[in-house]
């Protein structure tokens, strides 16, 4: 069982709450602006240590106050966790089993949470950095030691990005060489993680759209060469405008149904559900290396997908073995069953039925 319980103090509308959750099923009813994806914001900073709706802290914590808490517990394995979340206004103090953690990566060890939100068609339409986002997340969570080569990478590029903009270029060498074997580990990692999403990215595909459905890693520089030739051949043009034009920090999916790519083969409505489709792949990889954990957050689904749509939807998720948070203006949703708890959200305040 993922999370037992939270503890969360003004976040948003919600003041104040204290609540135990099921295991499976959680479903939180309420009327427009009664504070239900509020909850399920709650619940994913838990985890990620952000918000899927926005970057800034001042808009999450509740107006007139100065900080905004988060407590939860977590079960995994028989082990008891607390984590804890405490956002001000200049940052997020973040804290396991009461000590003082390093980055936000310690919660979703613990915690990791997936959401489904009516914006979820973003992934497909916007830039590739939400793409970017979701890759080196579920490289994460595959092997956990991704993190170091990414930091790695990303230090690099800020030297050398330095380097490139300073009188001095005496070091230009040294940080190629660091940026390459970095950002060939990092593109490495991140294609193994694609070939192995292939399969449950295919099984969605059929049973969310029918069709086949297929991703291809773009790497960031061009295909045939090392990382190490494109910056080599790169450098003068990176020294002219003082930045580094290639690299894994460039990189995409590609995505393609039935053999054309994902915006001219799908419309808006198959659109949210190939998204969703991509992050169902990602959650039933990640149980199948982390078994028991994730919480899927998915923000009222009748509201964005049409009767058929939303039933396919509903058959996939009900075979996944996830902790399911489910929000709805009305309690009878159809299809996800009988929930094992019911919370009731009425102008922040959450009651359990
Ligand atoms: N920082 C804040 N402090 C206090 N209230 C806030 C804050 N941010 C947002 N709100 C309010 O919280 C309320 C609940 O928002 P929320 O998006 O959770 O509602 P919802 O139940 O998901 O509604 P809908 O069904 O329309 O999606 C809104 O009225 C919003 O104005
Ligand atoms: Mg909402």
């Amino acid at each position: 069982m993922p999370l037992a319980a939270l503890q969360l103090e003004r976040f948003r509308c919600i003041s104040a709450a204290t609540l135990s959750f099921d295991p499976h099923y959680n479903l939180v009813v309420g009327a427009n602006a009664s504070g239900k994806t509020s909850l399920l914001e709650a619940l994913y900073f838990l985890g990620r240590g952000r918000s899927f709706r926005t970057r800034r802290l001042d808009r999450i914590i509740q107006q007139n106050t100065a900080d905004f808490l988060a407590v939860g517990r977590v079960v995994n394995g028989g082990v008891h966790t607390t984590l804890g979340v405490r956002g001000s206004r200049g940052s997020t103090e973040i804290r396991v089993s009461g000590a003082t953690a390093g980055s936000a990566a310690e919660l979703a060890l613990h915690f990791p949470p997936q959401v489904i939100d009516p914006d979820v068609h973003k992934l497909l339409e916007e830039g590739p950095t939400r793409r970017r986002r979701f890759l080196d997340w579920g490289v994460f969570h595959v092997e956990p030691f991704f993190m170091d080569t990414w930091q790695r990478y990303h230090r690099a590029l800020r030297q050398r990005t330095a380097v490139l903009r300073s009188s001095d270029k005496s070091t230009l060498p040294g940080w190629n060489q660091e940026l390459a074997l970095s950002g060939e580990g990092l593109a490495e990692r991140r294609t193994a993680y694609l070939q192995l999403l292939a399969a449950p990215l295919a099984a969605m595909g059929q049973q969310l759209l029918g069709m086949k459905v297929e991703l291809a890693h773009q790497r960031g520089w061009a295909t045939g060469t090392t990382y190490a030739e494109a910056l080599a051949d790169g450098q003068a043009r990176d020294e002219r405008y003082g930045i580094t034009h290639l690299g894994p920090h460039r990189a995409d999916i590609g995505i393609r149904v039935d053999g054309l790519a994902a915006k001219e083969r799908v419309s808006r409505g198959q659109q949210k559900l190939l998204a969703a489709g991509l992050i169902l792949a990602q959650v039933a990889l990640q149980e199948a290396y982390t078994p028991g954990r994730t919480a899927l957050l998915i923000d009222d689904p009748a509201a964005e997908l049409d009767p058929e749509n939303l039933e396919r939807l509903v058959a996939v998720v009900r075979k996944l073995p996830v902790q399911l948070f489910v929000t709805s203006l009305r309690q009878d949703l159809p299809g996800f069953g009988v929930p094992g708890a019911t919370f009731h959200v009425e102008q922040g305040s959450i009651r359990t039925a």
